[in-house]
């Protein structure tokens, strides 16, 4: 990801220095233009904006421990994946030796960086971010969520809770059709159908007007309630275990639908599972 970052800003014009533990995995963008700073103080006091992408926030600790001194009066932007409270942290952190804090949740892959189609949420500084918002744009369109700094990581969160929670149910549904010879070339081509039918099977107004709904504490279930929805759930359950394709992600989902309807809400929504959710 760094090195897409990096190509994308020197494409713009911007002139570009670089740190990376292995140093070789900078070559390309050194070819590139980039300069390649000795250590992290020589890299963080060659600009004013710093922007870091890195496994976790302990890297960050790991890099910019030995080079506080040169942090004050710049802006830290990192892009890195952790918890919203790490994330509050190193915001703390930052702070504490003079500088401004921006969390970055990117959202596309790195061949995607720089294009129409990348963006990336932030949240902290605001003054930071306004300051730096036309060079961050490069990267992909930046999109500010507020001054707490564990809100655009959350968001990055939930976006992958999202992604990782369908990859692992388009997995199962292949190992379950795998389990009666159609085979995966044949079934992905046409579960994406599904896919891209979604926003308007589960809101003929809009995604937008169901949120509304879901804010306001309402499920209405006409058309395809919890217990229909339940007893699904228990189809796919026991279709599974028939073939012996695991049941740990059928197991969740099920439980999801009956606790909804132990709850007596057997007749809402899909959206009411929420609520046992959060319970
Ligand atoms: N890849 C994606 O599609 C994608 C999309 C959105 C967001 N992200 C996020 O972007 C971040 C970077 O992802 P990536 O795909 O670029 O990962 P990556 O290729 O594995 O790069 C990780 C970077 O972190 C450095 N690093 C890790 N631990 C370190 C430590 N203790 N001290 C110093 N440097 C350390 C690595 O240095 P070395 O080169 O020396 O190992 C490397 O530069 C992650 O937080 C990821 O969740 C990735």
């Amino acid at each position: 990801m760094g090195r897409a970052m990096v190509r994308a800003l020197l494409r713009a014009g911007h002139a570009v220095t670089v740190w990376n533990r292995t140093p070789a995995r900078a070559d390309d963008v050194v070819s590139a233009g980039a300069r390649l700073a000795d250590n992290p103080s020589a890299a963080v006091a060659a600009g004013d904006l710093i922007i870091l992408s890195l496994t976790d926030y302990r890297a960050m600790w790991d890099i910019l421990g030995q080079a506080t001194s040169v942090l004050a009066g710049r802006t830290l932007v990192n892009l890195s994946s952790d918890t919203p409270d790490a994330t509050r942290e190193a915001s703390t952190w930052a702070r504490s030796h003079g500088a401004s804090f921006l969390t970055g949740g990117v959202m596309v892959p790195a061949p995607m960086i720089g294009t129409s189609r990348a963006y990336v949420y932030y949240s902290g500084d605001h003054g930071a971010f306004a300051t730096h918002r036309l060079v961050l744009a490069h990267i992909g369109d930046p999109r500010f969520l507020g001054d707490d700094p564990g809100r655009a990581q959350l968001m990055y969160q939930a976006h992958l809770d999202v992604f990782l929670t369908t990859l692992s149910g388009l997995a199962h549904a292949t190992a379950l059709v795998g389990s009666a010879g159609i085979t995966a070339e044949t079934f992905l081509p046409e579960v994406m159908r599904l896919f891209h039918a979604i926003p308007d099977m589960i809101a003929a107004d809009g995604v937008g007007g169901l949120g509304a709904r879901i804010d306001a504490g309402e499920h209405p279930g006409a058309g395809s309630s919890i217990t229909m929805l339940g007893a699904t759930a228990d189809h796919i359950h026991a279709s599974s275990a028939a073939v012996r394709i695991d049941t740990t992600l059928p197991d969740v989902i099920r439980a999801q639908y009956h606790r909804a309807i132990n709850d007596g809400h057997g007749a809402d929504g899909w959206t009411r599972i929420i609520d046992g959710l959060r319970a």
